[in-house]
């Protein structure tokens, strides 16, 4: 039996053009031909090129109908892509700009998605750590972060890592269960703040052990992946988990290595053609790349060699 409720995977980068839009859109790909029903939304707003992508050049509706009223729900912003269980909502065509999205339109939309029923959906979003951005990463307990192995990009996603992870960490402080608690930390070291989570967790401990068994749970429950993509011959195959381990012992947060993504030249060649690099380029280790990234994403990944649908 399918569940109703989506599994949301916002997808997000530190830096422009390390993949992103390439890597949401084989993502959706690879969902909707094991029969998942899969929508794919741009809500990089200010620079929305994932139609092209997936295959829609000029899509009927977008995002902005709904942000500006001509439509009443986000649902009627879908559009269908030529690969069947594969639905976009558009960016394209709109004159918004994400960095200056009023505080209620986000709200708007980001209860608009919160009511879609999908078994996937994937929010393509901008480059960076602007508020706007790190919003849509609060909307699930997943993230998707792609990053290339130069040292430029690295940096860049480490840094939104980092930010999207503080914003969720101050989420938790915030609520009942832990605010008298968090605040009696700080009285004790003020650097136990949201900005020293190992500090802050040590201190919890010793002030009261149960709750904070029970923040690290909570903690813990962010699943943040890190996806390395324009992977080439030369570049250290280790530097994923790598990156994991420096984020663990600075950040006190797992995160998951999902894979590396090769460099193709021919990425380049199917989206000039507007057509899936997976459709045309299948027996290609990036291909392999991308179908091992995908497995690694799915619920018992361990069980799910090949392009059947799991949930049934
Ligand atoms: N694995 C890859 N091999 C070769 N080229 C790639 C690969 N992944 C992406 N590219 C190329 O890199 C460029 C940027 O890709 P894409 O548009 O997906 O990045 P992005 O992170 O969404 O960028 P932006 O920040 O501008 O939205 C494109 O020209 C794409 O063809
Ligand atoms: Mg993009």
């Amino acid at each position: 039996m399918e569940s109703s409720v989506s599994q949301i995977w916002p997808i997000g980068g530190g830096k422009g053009g390390t993949g992103k839009s390439f890597i949401t859109g084989s993502l959706g790909f690879m969902l909707a031909k094991q029969g998942y029903k899969t929508l794919l939304i741009d809500v990089d707003l200010g620079a929305a090129n994932l139609h092209t992508i997936a295959g829609v050049p000029n899509p009927s509706k977008c995002i902005s109908d709904f942000i500006n009223k001509e439509v009443a729900t986000l649902g009627e912003t879908v559009v269908p892509t030529p690969v069947p269980n594969l639905f976009l909502i558009s960016g394209a065509m709109n004159n918004l700009d994400i960095a200056n999205l009023a505080h209620e339109q986000k709200m708007k939309v980001l209860r608009g998605v919160a009511k879609l029923s999908y078994d996937y959906i994937l929010l393509d979003l901008g480059a960076g750590t602007s508020f706007n951005t790190i919003d849509f990463f609060m909307i699930s307990d997943e993230g998707i972060f792609v990053t290339t192995p130069e040292p430029t990009s690295i940096e860049n996603i480490y840094r939104l890592i980092r930010s999207v992870y503080f914003r969720k960490v101050r989420q938790v402080l915030k609520t009942y269960a832990f605010k008298a608690l968090a605040d009696e930390a700080e009285r004790r070291n003020p650097r136990a703040t949201v900005s020293n989570p190992a500090l802050l967790l040590q201190i919890v401990g010793e002030l009261d052990p149960e709750k904070s068994v029970l923040l690290r749970q909570v903690l813990e429950s962010f699943r943040f992946k890190l996806v390395l993509n324009q992977f080439r011959k030369q570049d250290n195959y280790n530097i994923g988990t790598l990156i994991c381990k420096i984020i663990e012992k600075h950040l006190a947060l797992r995160i998951r290595h999902i894979g590396n993504i090769s460099f193709d030249d021919r990425v380049h060649n199917a989206v000039c053609k507007k057509r899936p690099f997976l459709e045309l380029y299948p027996y290609t280790q990036t291909a392999l790349d991308l179908m091992e990234c995908c497995r690694m994403l799915l619920p018992g990944k361990e069980a799910c060699p090949s392009f059947q649908k799991v949930v049934e």
